[in-house]
């Protein structure tokens, strides 16, 4: 570490340096220079590194918001990730060391993956699906969810992945929105040592649903669980009687790979789309350069596949670079904090991937499970989802990279597919809480109001002005909403929805969410679907939900709520509320506080004035403007109800 003036800068090792692919600031500038000069050019390079069945005609057609990459090549997704592994020198190398939260182990060598998964495309062809078909996955991380999206992705379908902390009603809602008719689930999986019941949930979600056509079933706990003839299939049935061969076909480069539904400002989720052709060399390119990829790592990314990460840094980029990797099912506190480090250990993992709120939950446990185990085999860190408070960042650096690991603190989104801002590591100087600089072909900006970029330091809104290639296509059935969403803002320019700011030396630092979107330990969760569950409970006449910061969540859920009349306020009413949130959304949903008002703020037009409730639950009162509001007592009444808990 140097200190330049206040600041305290670290430079990546030299040892680390003369090993990576950009190994200095030199080389990063005149690469990133040639990529946003001939983007066309840096992509097709970075693209030809994939097998093609076709070649493409264009590398891109533009015509904003509309992106098409790779125009007229064909390529198989899974065929990248596996085949072209299986067959090679990598064929008996690890793709996936699984470990379950009880400690069962499985490794799966690349050869194995590919029986795996051609046996279940063909599980799924004999269930009738076809190209285009939405599939959804509601899975524990085990090596079969890979599967089952890699199984997809070979037949042409297009998977949707339910993250398994959803609820069922949040599956009833990706099923109505994406009109998939087959589900993929597992009796259950395990989590802080008990069994999500996944089954159970896909039951609930789709007792009234006559369109499911087939829900293949995995049995991971063992326990009974219903199933229904002619509708369920359990996995290992019908893998029994399917061939393990299936030859890949090409599709589109444009051909639909999934959907994964991420939280907006309204109440209802948007179903965000990536495409074959330019997702898979967005993936490939960053895991390439970011995390520096080699054959001889064993990396693990601590993400879920019911989220973006999952997507890109489990299922699909490291498996087009043919790492070896790790997925691991559980909590990272069972049975205690000590399972990540005692993991990385066993397996010498080399490059490790998580958040910042895992982080800070290692940090509150103690530094003692940290202690007893060698990691000595890190060589780089990751972190995703949410800034990454300094604190935090030095105690990773310190504690888990022994002062010697590099991290990257890596900025995207569900939308843009892949990593858009974020240091290289052998040659980008890091501080903590910056995601540093763009990576190549990313034409990231800070713009006023204008559309002007704001002078350093100031703050602004985080855009990228040209096209990239795993970039999100659409929101699935509401083209309307996508232009309106992103690209409104600004002619041509993808607007993110972030506030950023950029140093004199260009570093982006990320401020947080413009829209009514909180973070919750890396997650993305609308106000607004939160209120939407509220108000959907026979108590409650109106909801209004804001965060508030939190040492280990990053963001709080806040919810202030009245009642209708006939209903008073209860202890044990506040937690039928909570248990109703997580009932409609999810565990992670639920309101960390629910405060009864006998009114919300408002604006003289009937427009409950979050901003104020921000004030209140983040310094306990409020000396904003308020000559907007309707009733100035609210406050007063407000003020009470939080002192009074
Ligand atoms: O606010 C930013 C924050 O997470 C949002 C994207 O959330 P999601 O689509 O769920 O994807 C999360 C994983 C990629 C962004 O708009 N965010 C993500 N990474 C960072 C971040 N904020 C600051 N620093 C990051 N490294």
């Amino acid at each position: 570490m140097s200190k330049k003036g206040a600041t305290e800068i670290y430079q990546p090792g030299k040892e680390f340096s003369k090993k990576a692919r950009i190994s200095s600031m030199a080389q990063y500038r005149r690469l990133w220079r040639e990529s946003i000069d001939q983007p066309e050019k840096f992509w097709a390079r970075e693209a030809s590194e994939l097998s093609w069945k076709q070649p493409w005609k264009e590398v891109l057609d533009w015509k904003a918001p509309d992106a098409k990459w790779f125009v007229g090549g064909k390529l198989n997704v899974c065929e990248n990730c596996v085949d072209r592994h299986a067959f090679g020198e990598r064929r008996n190398k690890a793709a996936i060391i699984f470990e379950g939260e009880p400690g069962d182990r499985r490794t799966i060598t690349y050869s194995q993956l590919h029986r795996e998964v051609c046996q279940f495309a063909n599980v799924l062809l004999a269930r009738g699906v076809k190209a285009k078909d939405r599939v959804l996955i509601y899975m524990p991380m085990i090596p079969e969810a890979v599967i089952a999206m890699l199984a997809c992705a070979r037949i042409g379908a297009v998977h949707s992945v339910v993250f398994g902390g959803f609820s069922a009603e949040s599956i009833s809602d990706r099923l109505a929105d994406s009109g998939a008719a087959h589900i993929v689930t597992a009796d259950g999986g395990w989590r802080r040592g008990k069994i999500v019941p996944l089954k159970e949930n896909v039951d609930e979600a789709i007792a009234k649903n006559k369109a499911i056509q087939s829900v293949i079933v995995f049995r991971r706990t063992g326990q009974e669980i219903a199933m229904k003839k002619g509708r369920d299939h359990w996995w290992h049935e019908l893998a029994a009687t399917a061939s393990a061969k299936h030859e890949a076909k090409a599709f589109d480069s444009e051909h639909p790979l999934f959907i994964l539904y991420t939280s907006g400002s309204t109440g209802k989720p948007k179903g965000i789309l990536h495409t074959s052709g330019g997702y898979l060399t967005g993936t490939y390119t960053t895991c390439k350069y970011i995390f520096d990829m080699r054959d001889d790592d064993v990396y693990w990314c601590t993400a879920d596949v019911g989220w973006i990460t999952g997507h890109s840094y489990i299922a699909y980029g490291p498996l087009a670079m043919g790492v070896t990797q790790v997925i691991y099912e559980g909590a990272p506190n069972q049975p205690d904090f000590g399972r990540f480090w005692q993991m990385i250990e066993e397996h010498r993992v080399s490059i490790f991937y998580t958040a910042p709120t895992a982080i800070r939950a290692f940090i509150k446990a103690g530094d003692n499970f940290v202690e007893k185990h060698d990691l000595s085999s890190l060589r780089l860190l990751g972190s995703v989802g949410e800034p990454i408070n300094p604190e935090a960042w030095r105690w990773y650096h310190r504690k888990i990279g022994g002062g010697r690991c590099p991290i990257v603190d890596t900025w995207w989104q569900t939308e843009t597919g892949a990593i858009m801002i974020s240091p290289l590591p052998g040659a980008t100087p890091t501080e903590p809480g910056t995601a540093t600089l763009p990576f190549f072909g990313i034409d990231a900006a800070v713009l006023d109001d204008y559309g002007k970029e704001v002078k350093a330091n100031e703050q602004g809104r985080l855009v990228i002005r040209k096209p990239w290639p795993s970039m999100t296509r659409t929101i699935y059935g509401d083209k309307a909403r996508f232009k309106k969403t992103y690209w409104s803002d600004y002619p041509g320019i993808y607007t993110a929805g972030d506030s950023a700011r950029r140093d004199k030396d260009g570093n982006f630092w990320i401020i947080g969410r413009l829209d009514d979107v909180l973070n919750v330990s890396g997650h993305r969760l609308g106000t607004a679907e939160v209120e939407s569950a509220l108000v959907s409970h026979k108590a409650v006449a109106e909801a209004a939900v804001v965060g508030r910061p939190d040492d280990l969540k990053g963001q709080a859920v806040v919810a202030f709520v009245t009642l209708k009349k006939g209903f008073d306020p209860s202890p044990a009413l506040q937690s039928e509320l909570r248990n109703h949130v997580g009932k409609v959304i999810g565990a992670i949903a639920k309101p960390d506080d629910l405060h009864f008002a006998p009114a919300l703020p408002k604006t003289r037009s009937g427009k409950i004035i979050r901003r104020l409730l921000k004030e209140l639950v983040t310094t306990g009162t409020v000396t904003g403007n308020i000559t907007t509001l309707e009733d100035f007592s609210v406050i007063e009444q407000l003020q009470n109800s939080i002192k009074g808990g």
